[in-house]
This record gives structure tokens, C-alpha cells and sequence, in this order.
């Protein structure tokens, strides 16, 4: 068996109540049951300036906010928490696994608010000073399904409705075949154990832990 002692930059993608919090949570779970230092991040936030952005983007006003400057906004958040807190953990030798990343802004962003992809692809360049997870888990379900396991009431995103949720899926399905090297698909129907097998054995197979 080897073992890996790099550190790795993991996201979890995929439309709103797929379930990628739950595996990226039992992600971490394992990883430090197995003594690695794992910093979790989720998007957009997780600095006190990026939380400011989530607040503005995700509770402020009604329809009224352009496609433009939610790709800002959510890219202005990804480039602040990056610097502050990815890079550095990683040059320190933690993991970091993050509940979304520049994926979601091409899905919703591009897929979702028709904002043109490659624009968008040099945007997140910018954003994330070129760093790219090592590996990308896109969750994948129908809108009905994660429409009916979100709960609470819904922010100003998830209010956009499941044909909005159809087209940011199809977008997650795009990049995973043009990033087939980085992004796996994983059948977010079945069980919740079942999918953090499949999640910990691709980690496996790739010689990460
Ligand atoms: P997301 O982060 O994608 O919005 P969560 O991980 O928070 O989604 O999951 C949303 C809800 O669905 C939670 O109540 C969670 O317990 C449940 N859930 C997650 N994964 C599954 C699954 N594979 N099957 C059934 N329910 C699930
Ligand atoms: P959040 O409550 O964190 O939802 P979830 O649990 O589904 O991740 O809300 C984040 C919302 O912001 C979600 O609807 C996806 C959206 N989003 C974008 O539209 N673009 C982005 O770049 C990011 C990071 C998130």
C-alpha cells in the first residue's frame, strides 16, 4: 500500500440538497481518523470578508441582483478565502476539503445565469490565483430530489427553481466530461454509506491516503 504524504485539495460539487455536505463531512471524519490535519471550507464564505459576501449574496433583496455581479460576488469571496485560508493550509501541510468551489459559479453561474463559460473559466483563474482542487466530487441527483431533501426555507438561489437547478446540472455534467481527469461523478441516489464507499475507494485508487 503507499502512502501519500501530500497534501490534497478536495471539493464537493453538485446542485443544492444533493447531499455533498454529508460526504464531505464523513470525508473529513475519516481522513482525520487517519491523522491527517483536514481544514473544511464551504462556499461562498468562510473568512470574515467572504461571509460578509455570502450575506449580501444569498439574503439580500429580491430579483433584482444581475447575473454579473453574483459571478463577482461569489469569485470576490472564493479569492479572499483562497489566500487567507487555502493556500496557507496547504503550504502547512493540512488537507483542505471544500463544500463547493469555483465549479459551482461555472455550473450556476454559466449553466444556470447564462453567463458565458469561458469568461467565467478565466474569471474563477483569477479568483483562485490558478490553484485547482487535486480532486472534485460532483454528487449528482435530479432537481426533484434535491428539492426534496433541502429543508429550512430557501436562501435567494434555491428560490430559483428546479428548471434554474436543471440547467446548473446539466452544466455539472458538461465540466465532468471536459474535466474527466479531475472530476468524478457520483450517483448521489443511493445511500449515504454506499456513497462515501465509492468516494473512499476512488481515494484509494488514485493513491491519495
Ligand atoms: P447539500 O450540502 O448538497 O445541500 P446535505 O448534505 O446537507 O446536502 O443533505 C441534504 C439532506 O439530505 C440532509 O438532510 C441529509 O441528511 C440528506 N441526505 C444526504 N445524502 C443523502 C442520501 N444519499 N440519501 C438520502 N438522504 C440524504
Ligand atoms: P448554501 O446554503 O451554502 O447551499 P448548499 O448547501 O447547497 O451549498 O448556498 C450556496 C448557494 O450559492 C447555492 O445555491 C449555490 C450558490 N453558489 C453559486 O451560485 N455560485 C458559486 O460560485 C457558489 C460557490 C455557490
Amino acid at each position: 500500500m503507499s502512502i501519500s504524504v501530500k497534501p490534497r485539495f478536495i471539493t464537493f460539487e453538485g446542485i443544492d440538497g444533493c447531499g455533498k455536505s454529508t460526504q464531505a463531512k464523513l470525508l473529513i471524519q475519516k481522513l482525520e481518523d487517519e491523522g491527517k490535519e483536514v481544514v473544511f471550507v464551504r462556499e461562498p464564505g468562510g473568512t470574515d470578508i467572504s461571509e460578509q459576501v455570502r450575506n449580501i449574496l444569498l439574503h439580500s433583496g429580491g430579483d433584482e441582483m444581475t447575473g454579473r455581479t453574483e459571478a463577482l460576488l461569489m469569485t470576490a469571496s472564493r479569492a479572499q478565502l483562497t489566500k487567507e485560508v487555502i493556500i496557507p493550509s496547504l503550504d502547512n501541510g493540512k488537507w483542505v476539503v471544500a463544500d463547493r468551489y469555483a465549479d459551482s459559479t461555472l455550473a450556476y453561474q454559466g449553466g444556470g445565469r447564462t453567463i458565458d463559460l469561458e469568461w467565467l473559466i478565466e474569471l474563477n483563474q483569477f479568483a483562485t490565483f490558478a490553484l485547482q482542487p487535486d480532486l472534485t466530487f460532483f454528487v449528482d441527483v435530479l432537481p426533484e430530489i434535491g428539492f426534496e431533501r433541502q429543508g429550512g426555507s430557501p436562501d435567494r438561489i434555491e428560490r430559483a427553481g428546479l428548471d434554474f437547478q436543471a440547467n446548473v446540472r446539466q452544466m455539472y455534467l458538461k465540466l465532468t466530461k471536459r474535466f474527466s481527469d479531475r472530476i468524478v461523478l457520483v450517483d448521489g441516489n443511493h445511500t449515504i454509506d454506499s456513497i462515501q464507499d465509492v468516494i473512499i475507494s476512488t481515494l484509494i485508487k488514485r493513491n491519495f491516503i
